[in-house]
């Protein structure tokens, strides 16, 4: 008898981004006062504005509470965020940056992946599908000085667009790994290229999605954070060139700085980018 592997649900990669988020360090820093009653009072009136513009009904509310719910019983928090959220936050917080340009993190960072020498094959499994993708490139300063022991941290979805820790059946560090720049401040990657995202459908996100009539999908990519001793760290992804949903990713976080250009060689795509790193 062959034993099913279980299938990924909303609730399972839910559950798993939630509990990923726990263990994250946060503030413990008091609250500013003043801060918080300004940000909470512009968000609540934000929302009020929205209820008169659109006349909304003690039915929707009712239907947006059990939402709600549904959303922080099944864990989808992170999901929903990340998604609807975190580009624009994003966006603050780097909009003065020089160099490399950031993107959303996403629910699916595991910090402490299997660390290797300046050039890494990512850990795979021995019939991992997906086309070979040769990635590599170099760690700079803002005029293009190469930094040695730059870390490079490289994440991503399998070729059914499923992570590794977050949907089952998948070894643990698959298609994780974390690099060191050697002199030349270059890292090279042995990888295979993803496939789009799809937001889990059957959850509280995906009846959001489904019930607005958009679609749950994002652009295949590369999760990637960049760091050296004295420089700003920064997390971005990297998406191809021609790919589903580059033009259109549900959760908004492309930007023309982060599309790739791979050339087919005779084993698979090759694509070079580079990360200058703004100074700390
Ligand atoms: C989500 C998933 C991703 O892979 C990502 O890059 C961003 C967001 C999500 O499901 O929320
Ligand atoms: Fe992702």
């Amino acid at each position: 008898m062959t034993v099913t592997e279980d299938k990924a649900t909303a609730a399972g990669s839910g559950r798993n981004a939630t509990a990923s988020f726990a263990r994250k360090q946060r503030t413990t820093e008091p609250a500013d006062h003043a801060r918080v009653s300004a940000i909470a009072t512009d968000a609540l009136a934000a929302l009020h504005e929205v209820i008169r513009r659109h006349q909304v009904t003690y039915t929707e509310y009712d239907a947006l509470k059990a939402w709600l719910i549904d959303v922080g019983e099944t864990g989808e928090w992170p999901l929903f965020l990340d998604v609807f959220i975190e580009h624009v936050v994003e966006e603050v917080a780097n909009a003065d940056r020089q160099g490399a340009v950031g993107t959303i993190e996403g629910p699916y960072y595991i910090p402490d992946a299997p660390e290797f020498p300046s050039e890494a094959t990512v850990p795979m499994r021995g019939d991992e599908k997906g086309t070979p993708l040769l990635f590599q490139g170099t760690v700079t300063d803002l005029d293009g000085a190469p930094i040695e022991n730059a870390l490079v941290e490289l994440w991503h979805a399998d070729d059914a667009g499923f992570y590794s820790q977050f949907a089952p059946g998948i070894p643990e560090w698959n298609l994780r790994a974390q690099i060191r720049t050697g002199t030349d401040g270059r890292y090279t990657f042995h990888t295979i290229q993803p496939a789009p995202y799809q937001i889990p459908t059957d959850g509280a996100c995906g009846r959001l999605i489904a019930a607005a009539g958009w679609h749950p999908w994002r652009p295949a990519h590369l999760h990637l954070k960049v760091s050296a001793a004295g420089k700003a760290p920064i997390t971005t992804q990297l998406y191809f060139a021609g790919g589903e949903y580059v033009e259109d990713d549900v959760a908004q976080a492309v930007k023309p700085e982060l599309i790739l250009h791979p050339t087919a060689t005779a084993s698979g795509n090759e694509v070079t980018y580079a990360f200058p790193l703004d100074p700390a």
